[in-house]
């Protein structure tokens, strides 16, 4: 938690905050809810994804758009793999706290506090820039309104129409270093071409020109929440505002903290980093206090573990969902453990860790019996160069050319959507396997 100075600039601010409109409202948190419950029993999908940390520089319409537009893409091709509805959940309007390792930051001898996210202090390396300022939550405010805003129109605006959705992906596609995945974008056309024949289109069918999109952030700064948490005036329930969905970071998680007190009072469905420091008697102490009714839908369990050890804890944490009868979404955070410096001195992620770290919860979850419930990505529609790999291979010398994140590096739409595509040949296996059960 930042220490602000200036207590009294604080104080206003938080006035100013709970007289705001809530950015978000109860029922569209329940109807979440509601999808996530399905996705616990596999009659649904998570893709969750977005910036690690939104910023003030760099909103733009055109930023928004791109990566809503290639989350549309990859929620189309995990739909078709799946054979389940996809729930599309943005780490959007409201993702700019950061939690960080280490409270200062030495450069060159010179020891300032650490960047925390553009709702707390800035990034530039003066002692002035990293000065926590409670202003900058009312300009967090206002930039997640608009982004909200502007996910809403594109949302039920004509923006979505899976036709349209659909000629993007083609264009991925055609390059010849996409040809392996071709074949299935060109089934998703056959099936298209097909309900457009049997008359379904998005004319008289506004399921086909529309999407839910929902927003997501970690709840970290606990008086930016606490400002924008509200009273569903239908249940008499405190929500909280900011947001349709809220996590619990991997830092933040201690079952007797602020955090997790404040997650407790709050009706949203809610996210739970498990990392490898995460023991089965915490996960149940954490389970019981954010779920006591056990909801399904309330608790999404976000596992980061990293390629290479799934294997070591998953099957654990799983063991102890299932002696506890525990109501959970298991998704898979495949970006926080799979962070390293590359060569040329950039923070990295290759993309084969982020894949090997998908098949590796697929496979666990395929070993236990139990749902893979989603997938959660640190991405964006801009072509950036911040992780290593793909088709359109991005080398470690690649990596300074386009370097933008505020934070960790991110899968730009090219690494985005072929990971949807490998994605989708996992779950379509895991159906497969599941119609050879039941036939
Ligand atoms: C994040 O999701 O940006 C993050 C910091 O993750 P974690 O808490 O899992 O490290
Ligand atoms: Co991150």
């Amino acid at each position: 938690m930042p220490d602000y100075t200036d207590q009294a600039a604080l104080n206003a601010v938080e006035a100013q905050l709970s007289k705001y409109p809530p950015l978000v409202f109860a029922g569209e948190a329940r109807s979440l809810k509601k999808q996530l419950a399905a996705a616990s029993r596999g009659e649904a999908f998570l893709l969750q994804g977005g910036d690690c940390a939104e910023s003030f520089d760099q909103f733009s319409a055109d930023g928004i758009r791109d990566t809503f537009k290639v989350m549309l893409q990859m929620a189309m091709v995990l739909t078709y793999g799946a054979k389940v509805p996809v729930i599309k959940v943005g780490r959007m309007a409201g993702q700019f706290a950061k939690p960080r390792s280490a409270p200062t930051e030495v450069k060159d001898g010179v020891e300032l506090p650490s960047y925390r996210g553009d709702i707390i202090n800035e990034l530039d390396f003066t002692p002035e820039a990293r000065i926590p300022n409670p202003g900058k939550m009312l300009q967090a405010y206002t930039q997640a309104a608009a982004t909200l805003n502007l996910l809403r129109a594109f949302s039920k605006g004509g923006f979505a129409d899976i036709h349209q959705v659909h000629a993007w992906t083609l264009g991925f596609v055609e390059s010849d270093a996409a040809g392996e995945y071709r074949e299935l974008a060109n089934r998703i056309a056959d099936t298209l071409d097909f309900m457009k024949a049997a008359g379904l289109t998005a004319e008289n069918n506004a399921d086909l020109a529309t999407v839910d999109f929902y927003t997501s952030h970690e709840a970290l700064l606990l008086e930016y929440e606490e400002a924008l948490t509200r009273v569903d005036s239908l249940t008499g329930q405190h929500i909280a505002g900011s947001g349709h969905f809220i996590w619990i970071g991997d830092r933040t998680r201690q079952p007797d903290g602020a955090h997790v007190e404040f997650c407790q009072g709050v009706s949203n469905p809610i996210g739970l980093k498990c990392g490898p420091t995460t023991t089965a008697d915490d996960l149940k102490v954490l389970m019981s206090k954010l779920n006591p009714e056990n909801e399904a839908g309330r608790l999404t369990l976000i596992a980061r573990f990293g390629a290479g050890t799934v294997g070591d804890h998953l099957p654990r944490l799983v063991k102890a969902v299932q002696e506890e009868g525990a109501n959970v979404v298991w998704s898979c955070d495949a970006m926080h453990g799979n962070t390293i410096k590359s060569a040329s001195g950039f923070k990295t992620r290759p993309f084969e860790s982020v894949l090997r770290e998908v098949q590796e919860f697929f496979a666990i979850h395929r070993a236990e019996g139990t749902v893979p419930g989603g997938v959660h990505f640190e991405m964006t529609g801009a072509d950036v160069t911040e992780c290593t790999g793909g088709v359109r291979a991005v080398t470690d010398e690649d990596l300074s050319a386009r370097y933008h994140t505020a934070c960790d590096p991110r899968l730009n739409a090219s690494q985005s959507l072929e990971l949807a595509f490998l994605v989708a040949e996992e779950l379509a296996a895991d159906g497969r396997t599941k119609a050879r059960m039941v036939g």
